[in-house]
């Protein structure tokens, strides 16, 4: 099914299950730890054994030579697998370093062996007896130190590289009131609960991995292309996914040496990147240095706003989209945005929740409100007041939908933003100096491909099937809720099965896409059957309503799983999406207010209340929409106040790699949250006129906190994340 702008009305409108705050489906699964996670699939494959990915312990350089002879000796050891010994392997069209290195090393904890062994234990003991020597080579590690060696890196026509538009320069030196000023984000992890982890079965050439992937499909293609064995040969299972946030989109090393590990073992293999390869062998967030400059008249109107974003990755890689809402977030006669990509062989940079905007709005948000102090001026008054309902860029773009406005006025409202005071460091509770500061949210809404089957049986039983994934994020549950509100039929008559590649190629979940993109894919399967059901039944199916299990035309009344008597029905089918960025701009807004507490001596920050509100089509489910918000507020909270890879910028790694070293915020972290969503159907997005908001949720989060410390105590820090030692000098009591 093509989708054509605008949607019509359609039986999804009628809101009885979609829209609904439904409990999660899979819930007794997750809750009685039944759900099976890849490492768990005990039962998948009979005789399984375990490898133990070794990494290279140098950043750059060649291994020499590889002794694996007392590896080899070791109990237990069953195989080892090596660069020298895989044959030839490919590459996936999304890796930028090599999944096995050897003899080349392209970073730190690159896997270089495989150890297979009867026992995990054992081929830890044997992995440890490898010997490996190394001739290390001088790497670029410290992005401040490679700044001015970066590089314009190759446009893509989605995402250019730099953008221009009237006269900058001009009108920035023109302006009576302006802001120069540079921010910097750090490397940052995904850390998410469930390590990456792959079980892998040979049956003669067919392969089948279980393993815990967020794009099923790109899994599934890449792997093939790396092993290189047909993909029809290939099945990838990913039912159940302990976290992803952008660390599980890509084919990763787990999945390739379980598979390269179970052929030379010739028994299945399953294979986790523990905890402590992590950091080093899978992605990160990259590390920007972000320069904003913002000119404007007297009364606040934005004359001149540029965004330069610097960013490292390997050789191939691309840059951190940091500018990307510069583009679009406010009006500005005269702007300019340019990203800059040095080259850094620390592990490979990617996608982590919210690639570009997550950052890039850590930068240009707090710049907001350094501006807005600048110009006297309340910040969210400012931010109104240069609202664009058109993309500033290409005028004759409209946003599909932008209530940004709307947020915050009613966020203000709901959070007290009338008491804060506008200059900082004046309100204390006890040890505590308070503060509450506010930031934009905005992320683009991406619409991708996506198919499913739906099925229904003579019981009535409606079962969906997608290789769409769910990720923490809630997918069963709304897909559920489209087949239901589709079909009329009650939620518990509906199956859904997900993350098999067996099953119709969906969106996958990324990009904040897959709930509005998964579902409407469901829609169109759903509009087939109704067609089929309508037609076994004789029933003409444009006057046919379908509810309450069952189908009604005029005066007749038909129990739905009578059509499936004769045998069960199938529909299938896929949502497409034309060029719909040529018309309109799709993106989602909110707004976030955070008050914290800074301790007045000791400059450790606490948060007290935070809110989010919401706009982003139709909420599909209220409870899982909220928790995805809460968690990307949660998110948020870590990446101003604690996240970050430490780089040794000598040896080229990052130092922290594990959970203790690496902080995240726990639920102390995170005393009290609401979200409020608008209320709102857009009918450009999708037939089911929704929107994503699992990344908008960590949007602007950061810079809300930063201005909030800087509401609470009067001291402005621009690099993150903002820990008590850059506070502490320069707080108000300070000797
Ligand atoms: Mo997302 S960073 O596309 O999972």
């Amino acid at each position: 099914m093509k989708f054509e702008i605008p949607a019509t009305q359609n039986p999804i409108d009628q809101t009885t299950v979609i829209g609904q705050p439904r409990d999660r489906i899979d819930g007794p699964l997750k809750v009685s730890g039944t759900a099976p996670y890849a490492y768990e699939r005990h039962d998948a494959a009979p005789n399984q054994a375990y490898g133990y990915v070794l990494g290279a312990a140098i950043a750059k350089g060649r291994i020499l030579s590889i002794d694996l002879k007392e590896a080899r000796a070791a109990p237990g050891v069953l195989a080892i697998v090596t660069a020298s010994d895989a044959g030839k392997l490919g590459k996936g069209k999304r890796n930028t370093a090599t999944l096995l290195g050897g003899p080349e090393i392209e970073h730190y904890h690159q896997a270089v062996a495989l150890v297979v062994a009867e026992t995990f234990e054992q081929a830890r003991a044997a992995a440890s007896l490898v010997r490996v020597d190394y001739a290390p080579s001088q790497g670029a590690f410290d992005l401040a130190a490679e700044k001015e060696r970066a590089v314009k890196p190759p446009s893509e026509e989605s995402t250019p590289t730099d953008t221009q538009v009237g006269d900058f320069t001009g009108a920035f030196a023109a302006a009576p009131v302006s802001l120069d000023q540079t921010y910097t984000t750090p490397d940052e992890s995904h850390a998410m609960m469930e390590p990456h982890a792959t079980l892998a079965a040979w049956e003669g050439d067919k392969l089948t991995v279980w393993t815990s992937n967020q794009m099923v499909d790109w899994a599934a293609t890449d792997l093939a292309q790396t092993l290189g064995i047909p993909r029809a040969n290939l099945r990838v299972v990913s039912p159940f996914i302990g976290g992803g946030f952008g660390g599980k989109l890509f084919l990763r090393a787990d999945v390739l040496l379980a598979a390269l590990g179970a052929r030379a073992a010739e028994r299945p293999v399953k294979v986790t990147l523990h905890r402590p390869l992590m950091m080093n062998n899978t992605t990160h967030r990259p590390a920007t240095i972000q320069r904003i400059r913002i000119g404007a008249t007297k009364d606040g109107t934005i004359t001149a706003i540029g965004h330069e974003s610097w960013s490292g990755d390997l050789p191939g890689g691309g840059p951190e989209v940091a500018v990307q809402q510069t583009r679009l977030l406010y009006a500005g006669a005269n702007r300019m945005t340019a990203m800059r990509l040095a080259v850094l062989d620390l592990p490979e940079g990617n996608a982590m929740r919210a690639p570009g905007e997550a950052p890039g709005l850590m930068a240009l948000e707090m710049a907001m409100d350094e501006m807005a102090e600048k110009l006297g001026m309340d910040p969210i008054a400012f931010r109104v007041l240069n609202d664009t309902q058109v993309d500033p860029e290409k005028p004759h773009r409209p946003f599909s939908m932008r209530r940004l406005n709307e947020c915050f006025r009613i966020g203000a409202e709901r959070f007290g933003w009338s008491r804060r005071s506008q200059r900082p460091a004046q309100a204390r509770d006890g040890r505590w100096l308070v503060g509450i500061g506010v930031a934009s949210a905005f992320r683009n809404n991406l619409v991708t491909k996506s198919a499913a089957r739906v099925g229904l049986d003579r019981q009535g039983v409606v079962t969906v099937e997608t290789d769409m994934t769910d990720i923490g994020t809630g997918s069963y549950t709304i897909i559920a809720q489209t087949a239901a509100e589709m079909l009329g039929v009650d939620l518990d008559k509906v199956i859904v099965r997900l993350g098999d590649s067996n099953f119709p190629v969906s969106s996958g979940s990324g990009g904040q896409w897959g709930a509005n993109s998964s579902t409407a894919g469901v829609y169109a399967a759903c509009v087939k059957l109704r067609e089929t059901v309508a037609q076994t039944l004789g029933i003409n199916s444009s006057e046919a309503v379908f509810t309450d299990g069952e189908v009604r035309a005029g005066n007749r009344s038909v129990p739905l799983a009578r059509a499936a008597e004769a045998g069960p029905l199938v529909g299938e089918d896929a949502i497409e999406f034309g060029d719909l960025d040529e018309t309109h701009q799709q993106s989602t807004f909110g707004a976030h207010f955070v008050e914290v507490g800074v301790d007045a001596a000791t400059a450790e920050t606490r948060i007290r209340r935070m809110l989010a509100v919401c706009a982003a089509g139709r909420i599909l489910n209220p409870k899982t929409a909220r928790s995805q918000v809460i968690g990307a507020m949660t998110m948020g909270a870590g990446a101003a106040l604690m996240e970050e890879l430490a780089v040794d910028t000598r040896r080229g790694f990052f130092v922290n790699h594990d959970l203790a070293g690496y902080e995240v915020p726990v639920h102390a972290d995170i005393p009290h949250q609401e979200v409020i969503f608008l209320d709102e159907t857009d009918p450009m997005s999708s037939p089911m006129k929704a929107k994503g908001v699992g990344e908008l949720g960590i949007c602007g989060v950061g810079a809300a906190v930063a201005n909030a410390i800087y509401n609470a105590t009067g001291v402005r820090v621009r690099n993150y994340p903002i820990t008590l030692d850059k506070l502490l000098e320069r707080m108000p009591d300070a000797a």
